[in-house]
């Protein structure tokens, strides 16, 4: 059994948009792995590349190199995307169709047996707390409930892994819970799920692992608590008698105040700090040790350079 639901290996794709625009390459040699069970959210700023990723995964699109393994099959083969769940960044809205009709009509596409069907559908309306819903038309939907009836459709063939692209977004707090507490709940059955999101707190609270991905690669994988260990070792100094401007020793940031001033600088550059603020005549009116956060760190990446 593969302990890797997931394998994207250097994915490259180029778009030629038409004879007068300059084509745009979107993935430029993207990889990442996807362990068994885990919740993995891929974490990046719009337009990073991450709706093209999982288009590729799912084989909307057909990426220009690289390959893609989905539950140790490579992700062509039927049984792999039978093994797969997949929910679009904007799931399409048949205005006229009750929810359960929806389910039936999805579940026909997939092939599943008339028979078997009809329970499955009450048993993933159950699960995403719509069957109070199931037969009212879509169209008269919140955007909360439409997306936990697209979660529904992406659970109807029991997938050994859920892809979902910004399952949390545009929605209000209430719904953010809910979709959040269904994702969790499938993980905890034994479900492996691959989320996209540029919004960091989702990530943040229900990932065990995230890739951050920015302009087309990615920058850095492992658990957030992974992510923040090389950035917990900064700290925050203030003082008077000195300009953070004529320091020498590299600031990650500072301020002039009207009493004080304030640098903050890494572990690296602590002790030069408070050395070279002695030297000046500088006064050191408080030094901390802080803790920067996974924005922090997403800033550094998207700001950054072009490793
Ligand atoms: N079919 C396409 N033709 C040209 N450019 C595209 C196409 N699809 C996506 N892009 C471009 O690729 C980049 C990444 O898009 P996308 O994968 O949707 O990013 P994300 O989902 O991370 O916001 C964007 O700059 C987008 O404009
Ligand atoms: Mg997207």
């Amino acid at each position: 059994m593969a302990d890797i639901q997931l394998e994207v290996r250097d994915l490259r794709k180029t778009f030629h948009p038409g004879l007068f625009e300059s084509d745009v390459e979107v993935l430029k040699g993207l990889s990442f792995e996807v362990r068994r069970g885990e919740i993995f959210g891929f974490l990046g700023p719009n337009g990073a590349g991450k709706t093209t990723t999982i288009k590729a995964i799912t084989e909307i699109i057909f990426p220009d190199s690289g390959s893609i393994r989905v539950c140790g099959l490579p992700h062509t083969d039927l049984e792999a995307k039978r093994r797969l769940g997949f929910m679009t960044e904007s799931p399409y809205i048949y205005r006229h169709l009750t929810g359960r009709e929806f389910l039936r009509f999805c579940g026909e596409l997939l092939g599943m047996q008339r028979s078997g069907l009809e329970e499955r559908i009450s048993r993933v309306l159950d699960e995403v707390a719509m069957d109070a819903h199931a037969d009212r038309k879509m169209g008269a939907y919140s955007k909360g409930m439409l997306q936990r009836l697209a979660l529904a459709q992406a659970l109807l063939g029991e997938p050994d892994l859920l892809v979902l692209d910004e399952p949390l977004s545009g929605l209000d707090p209430v719904g953010r819970r809910d979709v959040r507490d269904i994702i969790l709940q499938q993980a905890a059955a034994g479900t492996t799920v691959f989320f996209s999101s540029h919004i960091i707190p989702d990530v943040e609270t229900i990932c065990d692992r995230v890739a951050i991905i920015v302009e087309g690669r990615v920058r850095a994988v492992g658990s957030v608590a992974e992510l923040m260990s090389d950035e917990a070792e900064c700290s925050e100094a203030t003082f008077v008698g000195a300009v953070p401007a004529d320091l020498r020793t590299p600031l990650l940031a500072s301020h002039v105040g009207s009493d004080a001033s304030w640098a903050r600088v890494s572990s690296a550059h602590r002790d030069a700090l408070i050395q070279e603020l002695a030297d000046r005549g500088a006064r050191l009116v408080s030094l901390n040790p802080v803790r920067s956060n996974l924005e922090d760190l997403l800033m550094r990446h998207y700001e950054g350079e072009g490793s």
